[in-house]
């Protein structure tokens, strides 16, 4: 079974907590949250006051994207604001390995994104430090970006190097009705969605729309 988190970078952030409580019951499986600083990507998002107000409104995993450089010294803010999966970027992060270890001190799941061009060998000598790899399918930044399929073989890869391991692999970026199939055969079991899940008022249409295209 596949694991569907919608972005609530495209949500209606005038009424955010109505969006989350939304797509809760939609079916939603994790909710992902894009942390942007406006110098590691070229975009500002939200921090963790933000996230504090709309941990009540839900139960669902909260996946936290920490797309900031540096990220280690606010991942307790985000541990603290309600994030379970905390997810550092390896372009961002020159003692990941270090990270990913207090990530997990601090009691949440611990994840390590890459950008298109990073390959996945830079995962190697932390794979039993991982709960997830989120691997970016768009150049992070903003949502409704077109998929880049280079990064399919990419996903196979990491999805041999992980085995056996208990690791989720997540795909971030231009996920739709017409991409998804690809990238959860290439090996992906968690699909992050932005724009195909908020483009319309529905969303447990659009989000049945994604599980129906597997
Ligand atoms: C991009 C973000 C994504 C984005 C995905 O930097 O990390 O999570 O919201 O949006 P879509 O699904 O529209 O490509
Ligand atoms: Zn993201």
């Amino acid at each position: 079974m596949v694991k569907i988190a919608p972005s609530i970078l495209s949500a209606d952030f005038s009424r955010l907590g109505d969006e989350v409580r939304a797509i809760d019951e939609a079916g939603c499986d994790y909710i992902h949250i894009d942390v942007m600083d406006g110098h590691f990507v070229p975009n500002l998002t939200f921090g963790p006051p933000v996230i504090k107000c709309i941990r009540p409104v839900t139960k669902k995993v909260f996946d936290v994207h920490l797309m900031i450089d540096p990220a280690q010294p606010f991942i307790k803010d985000y541990a603290d604001a309600g994030a379970d999966i905390i997810t550092v970027h390896a372009e961002a992060d020159p003692h990941m390995d270090r990270s990913l270890q207090y990530i997990r001190e601090l009691g949440k799941k611990a994840g390590v994104s890459l950008n298109p061009h990073t390959p996945e060998s830079v995962i190697e000598y932390v794979l039993d430090k991982l709960d997830l790899v989120l691997v970016m399918s768009v150049n992070p930044g903003f949502g409704g970006q077109s998929f880049i399929s280079s990064q399919l073989a990419k996903i196979s890869r990491i999805r041999a190097m992980i085995g056996e391991r208990p690791i989720e692999l997540e795909v971030d970026g231009g996920v739709n009705a017409g991409t998804i199939k690809s990238v959860v055969d290439a090996g992906a079991d968690v699909l992050v969605a932005g724009s195909a899940v908020f483009k319309g008022d529905d969303y447990k249409a659009t989000i049945g729309a994604l599980q129906g295209a597997l």
